[in-house]
C-alpha cells in the first residue's frame, strides 16, 4: 500500500515512476508519468533515459472521444497491445522533439481537444486500456491509466519501455538500480492489482 501511495505522490508532482509487469509475461519496466503532468524536461528524461517507444496509455472513452481508431482491425500482437493510429498536436512542428512530444502528449489529455487537433500519422502512439483496469487486462497500458485515476488526474498518461545502455531490455536488477539512481519510485503491476482489489475494503 505504502509504495502505490508513494509512487500517487510522485506522479501527483508531474514526477515518473518505474512499473515492472509480469516475469512470465514481457519481463520490462515501463516509465510512466501522468500526460497532465508532462513537461518537456521529463519527456526529455524519458528519451534518455528509458529509450524505448513513447506510448500514451487512455481510458476508452478519451480514445472514443477523440475517435481514435486502432491502428489494424487485425490485432496480432502477442499481448494485444492497443496501439491507435498515431498523432502530433497541430501545434508542433517536426513532432519528435521533446517539446513537441509534450505538446502532443498534454493536448491528449486536455478534455477539451478533439480529433481536428491532431495530425495523423505522428510520433505519439495512443493505446487504448481495457474498461476495468489491471483488473481486466495486466499490461503497462492499464497500469498507467489506472495509477492516472487514482491520482485523481485525467485518465491519460505518458510510458517508455526501459533499455539499457547495451541495448538489451533492462530486467529487474537494472531496473532498481536506476529507480534508487533518479530517486524513482518502483512497482509491480501485481502489486497495483492488489491495491486495487483491496481498494473497496480501505477506509
Ligand atoms: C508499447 C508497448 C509496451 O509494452 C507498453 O508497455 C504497452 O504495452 P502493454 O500494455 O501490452 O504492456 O508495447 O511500446
Ligand atoms: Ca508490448
Ligand atoms: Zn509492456
Amino acid at each position: 500500500v505504502k509504495k502505490i501511495q508513494d509512487a500517487l505522490v510522485q506522479l501527483k508532482n508531474g514526477g515518473l515512476v518505474i512499473v515492472m509487469d509480469d516475469q512470465d509475461r514481457e519481463a520490462e519496466g515501463d516509465m510512466i508519468g501522468l500526460a497532465s503532468k508532462a513537461t518537456p524536461a521529463k519527456v526529455n528524461f524519458m528519451t534518455k533515459y528509458a529509450r524505448g517507444l513513447m506510448c500514451v496509455p487512455m481510458a476508452p472513452q478519451v480514445a472514443k472521444r477523440l475517435q481514435l481508431p486502432q491502428m489494424t482491425a487485425d490485432n496480432t500482437d502477442p499481448f494485444g497491445t492497443a496501439f491507435t493510429i498515431s498523432v502530433d498536436h497541430r501545434s508542433t512542428t517536426t513532432g519528435i522533439s521533446a517539446f513537441d512530444r509534450w505538446r502532443t502528449i498534454t493536448h491528449l489529455a486536455d478534455p477539451k481537444s478533439t480529433n481536428q487537433d491532431f495530425y495523423k500519422p505522428g510520433h505519439i502512439f495512443p493505446l487504448v486500456a481495457k474498461e476495468g483496469g489491471v483488473l481486466e487486462r495486466n499490461g503497462h497500458t492499464e497500469a498507467a491509466v489506472d495509477l492516472a485515476k487514482l491520482a485523481g488526474e485525467e485518465p491519460v498518461a505518458y510510458i517508455c519501455e526501459i533499455l539499457k545502455s547495451n541495448g538489451e531490455m533492462a530486467r529487474s536488477t537494472e531496473l532498481h538500480e536506476m529507480a534508487e539512481e533518479y530517486s524513482l519510485p518502483i512497482i509491480t503491476i501485481k502489486e497495483l492489482q492488489e491495491y486495487r482489489r483491496n481498494e473497496v475494503s480501505r477506509p
